[in-house]
Formats: C-alpha cells, structure tokens, sequence
C-alpha cells in the first residue's frame, strides 16, 4: 500500500511532492513524509495525520530541485513519526521510502543485525535501507547496482523510490506500481499512479516489474534489474485531464462521485468497446468456467456481475473473493476465462490469482478505471471505464459503471444488447430525476432518525443480496456502524435470533418473481417488533420507512444502490466522520 512521490526539476520541489503526496493519499493517510536536498543534504520531515492536517510552515519554506515522499498505510510497525517514511542510511548519504511488504524482512534483519546494524524503527523498510548500504560498502558497489542487488532479495511486491545526496532519485518496481512522467519544461516526477501528476505531465512511461529507474542530471535511464542492461524508455502521451479532479460545488467527493452516476453509466453504454465483446464472446464461448473476481466493492460487482452472466447469458459463471481464491488454483484451466472489475487495477489480492490464471494460461478479461493499470496491462480483453477520476476512497460511480458493464456483458453474449442499452440509458434518464427528486431531503431526515444505531441489517435476494452486500460495506467503511448483509431467505436460520424491538433492518425489496421471497423476511421480522426500513420500486404496508427507487427491467437492483450509498454519506456527515478518507481504509490495496 502507501504513496510514493519523486520530483526533479525547476519548481520547488518540497511543494510539489506535497501536492502529488495530497493526491495520493487515497492510497494510505496515517502519516507522510518528505526528503528534500539542499546543498548536497538530505532534509526529511515526517508528520502523522493526513497531510492537510499536518504541514509546517518551516516545511513550506524549503527550496529543493529535488524531493522525494511517502503516504504511508502502516503493515509493519505502528503509527508513529519514526516509522513513517523515508528512512536515512546511517551516514545519510540517501534515503528511501517503499510502497508495499518487504514479507522475508526478518531473516534479513536478523542477518544484519548480527552484522552489527541497529534499526530505529520497526519498519520493513528500514532493513531494506540497511540491507543497500551492507552491500554498497561490501562488495564496494555504487548505490545504483547495490539497489538492485538489494531488491533482488525482497520478497513480496514492492517498488521503493531512494533519494541520494548527490541528487539522483533511483526507483525500482516489483507489484506495486510505477510511473515516470515528464513535459515540456524538462521535470521528471515519478510517483505510484499517473492521476497525482496529471495536471503538469503529459508523457509517461509505466516502469514493469524488475525495472529500474534512475533520474539525474541528464534526465531519466531505465535499466533491467536483473542484469543491469540499459533499456529504452517508450514514452507514451497522458491522456487525464488534471482540471477533473475538483469538488466543484459539493462539499465531499463522495457525494459528487455519488451524482456523478447518471453520467457515468451512459459513458459505460456509449463508449463500450464492442469490437472487444465480439473477441470475447469467441474465448467465453471456448471456456468451460467463466470466473469474475475482485476485492470488497469490486467483489461486489463481480458476484452481482456473474449472477447477470448465469440470468441473462445462461453462463457456468463463478465469482470469487480476491483474497479467498487460492483452491481455485488448480482449477483453472487453458481455456477458462476471468472477468475481473477493479477501479484501481493493482489489488494485489486479485493480482495474485491472475499470476495463477496466466500461469494456466487461461485469460483475462478487465474492466478498470485507472489507465495503465498492472491489470489492464496483464489483460487479454483490457476494457475501460472511462469513469474519471474517483477520489473519495470509498468507491460508488465505479461500482454502478462495474455493475452495468456486467449487465451489458451478459445480454451482448445473449443477443439482446441494443435493448439493454436501451435500458441502461434510461436508467440513467430516471436517476437523474430520481436525484431532482425528494428521496435525497428524505434519506437525510431518515440519517438523523437513526444516527444513534449501533447494527443494521440489510437483506435482500438474489442481485438485490449482492446491493445488501455493498450497502454493508459503505455503512460500515464511511459511517463506521456495524452493519450485516444477509440473504432474505437465512433470515430465519440465524440473524433472526438477533431481532427484537427497536431493531432496524433494511429490506431491499424487489418488484416482480422475488418480491415475495423478501417479503416473507419482512414479515418474520415485523413480527419480532423490529422496524423496516424499505427500498423498493414499490411500497408496502409493512414498511416503517420507504424509499421508493424507479423501476429499470434488471437495472432496478443497481439502483436500489443509490439509497445507501445516500444514507451512508449522510450518516457518516451527521455522525462527523472523515468521509472521503475514512479510518484505516485505502483505496488501492497493493499489499495482501
Ligand atoms: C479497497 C477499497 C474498496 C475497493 C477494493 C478493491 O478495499 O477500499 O473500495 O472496492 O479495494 O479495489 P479495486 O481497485 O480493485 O476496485
């Protein structure tokens, strides 16, 4: 996880590795830091807290051409000013900060030790520090070739960036990501995606695995890890525009991303890439098992993506847990095909199930929103959301353009696809009424009914059980209330043992076949005094609250979304809670 930012150029360069850092922070914020040189000395400052909290005047104040910095999401070693990054050598001669886990760093720090090296923090990162310096003076390197020699040694994914006195930034790549970006007045940033610089960059060049950058002062040279071999650098143009990347008139990016969607799931209808479809509707028509996978929300999509392939496409369609994968393994065969849905394209959960698919050689098709993601890159059928930025870390725009791509996925394969786009642009069309409507007034006023509750069940079935799913997840990341998401039909297995008078509970109630299946769970707990909190196309006696949502053919169930994605915004604003960067969450998880 975390942020790595690096910066070479004209501009004060502490200032702009704050703003890539700010940019990053959806990658981890529970402490920053940044190195700058100034005369051939490395000046660090690190703070905890998020950055906007956090900066110093004196900070502000320095004036290098070089800098580089970290956001940090702790794996190893808690939350403090001392085991924030970048870490010092110990004769200071250069500093460094990692993105991701450093997973065999106590046998090396065990080995180190002996060697005599005393460590400050309890950072994996550290022992990396120490581990280039051992080698350096060792085998009497420079710094460049006993990086490499060091990173040979790291397992896990991790890509580290290192600052050196002398004033050349050397970053090297393993799993987690990397850019380079330059423009027209000679600066040179790297940083972990091509968004926190795109509002100066306009080349980029994505570093692969085992690929090392250094930067100094004749500009960048990649080189193999490996064999130290000079390669050359493929610049490609950048293609976001940085001015998207504003609040506008709202006070959160959530809410904003939230309105966004209207707009959002006509451009998954109108930039569908259907010659893409046509390539891969020949490899799902060879495979036996169509698998979808992905992780929290993504998961999401992918379990509400594969019941769309089963529904409408009639398709042996599997969904998995990126972190829960593993039996699967052997399962995989050369013909078999993964649907993978990822707003970032570098979880490393899923990362690592798609080594085990191409190890079989089964393919790989993605839906991502991040250009020039690992995943899209790894992919055979690499389509795009095209979605814009999502800054808040919870994600909501992404999940509904996930969700309607699926949808649109299905009935491309069943033939009936100029009628779901049909639908899909009208559901845009009565979404966008739906949020001029009063269901926004109405879901606040119910956020103030029940800010107090401490536990809300949502249930509902089939794609509506998958919508129950994702309402748990914003209700619990953003509002931080614990909420449980169950199948209508297990109500009375367990969950009802929980219900009892004031208890409230969401039902997710379907119109059409389904409704009576949810309708049952309402009763059983009507019964038991509890209070019902209905989202539905249509009412009913039995509701304490109702929001109605329009009717959409098998859309509808994307947009029971809408509601909770609402009340958990709400929620989360009336109980004061950091919205668009809620506690311990990041929004790229690159680490396991
Ligand atoms: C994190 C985020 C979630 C996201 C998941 C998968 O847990 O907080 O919002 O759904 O990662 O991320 P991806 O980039 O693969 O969609």
């Amino acid at each position: 996880m975390c942020g790595i930012f690096g910066y070479i150029g004209n501009n004060d360069a502490f200032k702009v590795v704050l703003g890539g850092l700010t940019r990053l922070e959806y990658r981890g914020y529970d402490s920053w830091g940044i190195s700058t040189l100034i005369n051939q000395s490395i000046n660090t400052i690190k703070s905890v807290g998020s950055i906007g909290s956090s900066i110093t005047d004196g900070a502000g104040k320095q004036k290098a051409k070089v800098a580089i910095g970290h956001t940090r999401w702790a794996t190893h070693g808690g939350v403090s000013k001392n085991n924030a990054h970048p870490h010092a050598s110990t004769d200071n001669s250069f500093v460094l900060a990692q993105n991701g886990i450093f997973e065999n760093f106590l046998e090396v720090k065990k080995e180190l030790s002996e060697k005599g090296f005393k460590f400050i923090s309890e950072t994996d990162t550290e022992v990396i520090v120490c581990l280039i310096e051992d080698i350096k003076k060792n085998k009497n390197l420079s710094l460049k070739d006993a990086a490499r020699e060091a990173f040979k040694r790291l397992e896990g994914r991790n890509t580290i960036i290192i600052l050196d006195k002398n004033g050349t930034i050397y970053a090297v790549k393993n799993g987690s990501p990397l850019v380079l970006g330059t423009n027209d007045a000679h600066e040179y940033y790297l940083s972990s995606d091509a968004l926190s610089f795109s509002d100066t960059v306009s080349k980029i060049v994505v570093i692969e695995n085992f690929q090392l950058v250094e930067i100094g002062g004749n500009g960048p040279k990649l080189f193999d890890v490996q064999n130290g071999k000079q390669l050359s650098l493929s610049w490609q143009n950048l293609e976001i525009a940085g001015g998207e990347i504003s609040k506008g008139n709202f006070e959160h990016f959530m809410l904003k991303e939230i309105r966004e969607q209207p707009e959002t799931i006509k451009i998954a209808v109108q930039m569908l890439d259907e010659d893409m479809l046509g390539k891969l509707k020949k490899s799902i028509n060879k495979s036996t098992t169509v698998y979808t996978i992905g992780s929290g929300t993504a998961g999401v999509a992918a379990a509400l993506g594969a019941i769309y392939l089963r529904k409408i496409a009639k398709i042996n369609a599997i969904s998995l847990i990126g972190a829960e994968a593993n039996e699967y393994y052997n399962l995989f065969k050369p013909d078999d095909l993964i649907i993978v849905p990822s707003q970032s394209g570098e979880t490393a959960d899923v990362l690592e199930t798609l080594e085990a698919v191409k190890a079989k050689n089964a393919k790989i098709a993605s839906f991502i929103n991040m250009p020039g993601s690992t995943i899209s890159r790894i992919s055979q059928f690499p389509f795009m959301a095209n979605a814009g930025p999502e800054i808040a870390v919870a994600t909501t725009k992404i999940f509904t353009s996930q969700a309607v791509w699926f949808y649109l996925l299905a009935n491309f394969l069943n033939g009936t696809l100029e009628q779901a786009k049909e639908i899909a642009l009208k559901t845009s069309g009565k979404l966008e009424d739906w949020f001029n409507s009063d269901a926004l007034g109405k879901i606040e006023n119910l956020a103030e009914e029940i800010i107090n509750e401490e536990d809300l069940y949502l249930f509902g079935k089939s794609e509506y059980y998958q919508i129950a799913r994702e309402g748990m997840i914003k209700l619990i990341e953003v509002a931080n209330i614990h909420a449980h998401a169950l199948p209508s039909g297990d109500l009375k297995h367990y969950v009802i043992a929980m219900i009892q008078p004031k208890v409230h509970a969401i039902a997710l109630v379907p119109d059409g076949d389904l409704r009576s299946d949810v309708l049952n769970a309402v009763g059983q707990i009507k019964t038991r005094g509890g209070t019902i909190i209905g989202i539905s196309p249509a009412s009913h006696s039995e509701f304490d609250y109702f929001i109605e949502i329009p009717k959409s053919g098998d859309l509808t169930a994307v947009l029971a979304v809408m509601p909770l994605q609402l009340l958990a915004y709400y929620l989360a604003l009336k109980r004061k809670k950091p919205i668009d960067k809620p506690r311990n969450i990041a929004k790229s998880v690159t680490v396991k």
